[in-house]
């Protein structure tokens, strides 16, 4: 691998990352009555999903879309089996019950991503169209549901109101 190669999977990981935490900033910045605040970290949350989008088209991250997917399945695979089991372990071992239960929450929702992710690759392998459903996304642990939120969410007891839908 070249250093600008190296350079840009860190480049993609940091943008990616300034994407999230400014979203997050935002959002504090509105609970505080800041929307003039909120919108420039929104700005620029923006300008960095287009840099870390062109830095990894440029890491030649994007393929088709059957190897996205396996891509996808891979990644969701490790988190489920390898990254986040040990990091469990870590955060009770530790006795950090606010990371045990980011970590719980988010192994759960991987699980259904994986799930997903499986069956439209089966379908696309099948020639068959993966069709667009209706998908609502839990606000606070990320759980998806399809065609309908649930009354609670089954993994953090969400309610209903509150899910997000996709669109
Ligand atoms: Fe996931
Ligand atoms: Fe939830």
């Amino acid at each position: 691998m070249s250093k600008t190669s190296e350079n840009l999977a860190s480049a993609f990981a940091g943008e990616s990352q300034a994407n999230r935490r400014y979203l997050a900033f935002s959002q504090k910045a509105s609970e505080q009555g800041m929307e003039g605040v909120a919108k420039i970290f929104r700005v620029a949350a923006e300008g960095e999903t287009v840099h870390a989008h062109n830095h990894l088209r440029n890491m030649a991250g994007v393929k088709e879309t059957a190897e996205n997917i396996n891509a996808a399945i891979a990644g969701e695979t490790w988190e489920i089996d390898e990254m986040y089991p040990g990091f469990i372990n870590k955060a009770q071992e530790e006795g950090d019950k606010k990371a045990e239960i980011s970590f719980q929450w988010a192994i759960r929702v991987e699980k259904v991503h994986q799930e997903m992710f499986q069956a439209a690759l089966a379908k696309i392998k099948a020639d068959e169209t993966v069709k667009e459903a209706k998908y609502f996304v839990c606000p606070v642990c990320g759980y998806p549901a399809k065609d309908e939120a649930p009354d609670f969410c089954p993994i953090c007891g969400t309610k209903k109101e509150l899910f997000n839908e996709v669109l």
